[in-house]
């Protein structure tokens, strides 16, 4: 069997080093080249990535997608805190490369984000957000508490109060959603356990990226198909 040759951005990072050990885990992927910062690419290797995985920061995006873009290659990328700057850089490039970029690439997150259309039927409640991440965590509120708060407004037609951000200890994320009336209150909780869980959703994303056209995609799409 051909392995899918994953290049990895950011290999020396908290995730990437637990997207290679994913990979090494899993008998169709091959962990071709670990990138890590200030390394100078390697112009032939890099050409024969099928895929590339990058949990970095928002300034490294520029670069890595001009790498890709120049072999036609495919990008996951999972960094948070995004601007507007780098959000029209994922839909520049997705018209020449697949490109899937989420903010949680959890398959229990994705479902979560599909379930808030639900809330449609209760969008006189009042709502709230809250998440908790570990105190090395830059951003605030983590980037899936706005994917959760973009899907929910849309959901329920109005604009919200922000996300509550919580920073302590080694929480690898929690993400809660409070729709109350006078009578009742409705809780969904996303808990993540460990790092694989993003690690094991992101090769998974990568292995459907690489046999996917140019175009900006989610995790969702993976689980629910593009136009689902
Ligand atoms: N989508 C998801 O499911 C998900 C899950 C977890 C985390 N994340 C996000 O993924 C990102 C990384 O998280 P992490 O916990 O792995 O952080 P981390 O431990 O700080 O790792 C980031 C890695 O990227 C490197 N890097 C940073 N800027 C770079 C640049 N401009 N060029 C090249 N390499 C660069 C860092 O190198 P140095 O050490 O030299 O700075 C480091 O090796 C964050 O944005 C985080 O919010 C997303």
């Amino acid at each position: 069997m051909k392995k899918l040759k994953v290049g990895v951005v950011g290999a020396g990072g908290r995730m990437g080093k637990e997207i290679i050990a994913v990979i090494e885990q899993n008998p169709a992927c091959d962990a071709f080249y670990p990138l890590l910062r200030n390394d100078k690419i390697d112009a032939k290797r890099a050409a024969q990535v099928d895929v590339w995985i990058d949990f970095t920061s928002p300034d490294a995006l520029s670069d890595v997608l001009k790498m890709a873009a120049k072999n036609k290659t495919a990008v996951v990328c999972g960094t948070t805190g995004f601007s507007s700057k780098e959000k029209a850089l994922l839909q520049k490039y997705s018209k020449q490369i697949p490109l899937l970029w989420s903010s949680n690439m959890s398959l229990g997150v994705a479902v979560l984000n599909e379930a808030l259309k639900a809330l449609s039927a209760i969008s006189h409640f009042d709502f709230q957000v809250e998440e908790i991440h570990h105190n090395r965590k830059k951003d605030k509120p983590s980037g899936t508490a706005i994917t959760i708060q973009e899907n929910l407004e849309k959901a329920v037609g109005k604009k919200l109060p922000e996300a509550l951000a919580i920073r302590g200890g080694g929480v690898f994320g929690v993400h809660k959603i409070f729709a109350m009336s006078d009578e009742e209150v409705l809780t969904f909780e996303h808990s993540a356990l460990n790092r694989t869980v993003f690690a094991k959703g992101a090769v998974q994303a990568a292995q459907w990226l690489s046999k996917q056209k140019p175009g900006l995609y989610n995790i969702r799409d993976v689980l629910f198909g593009k136009n689902a």
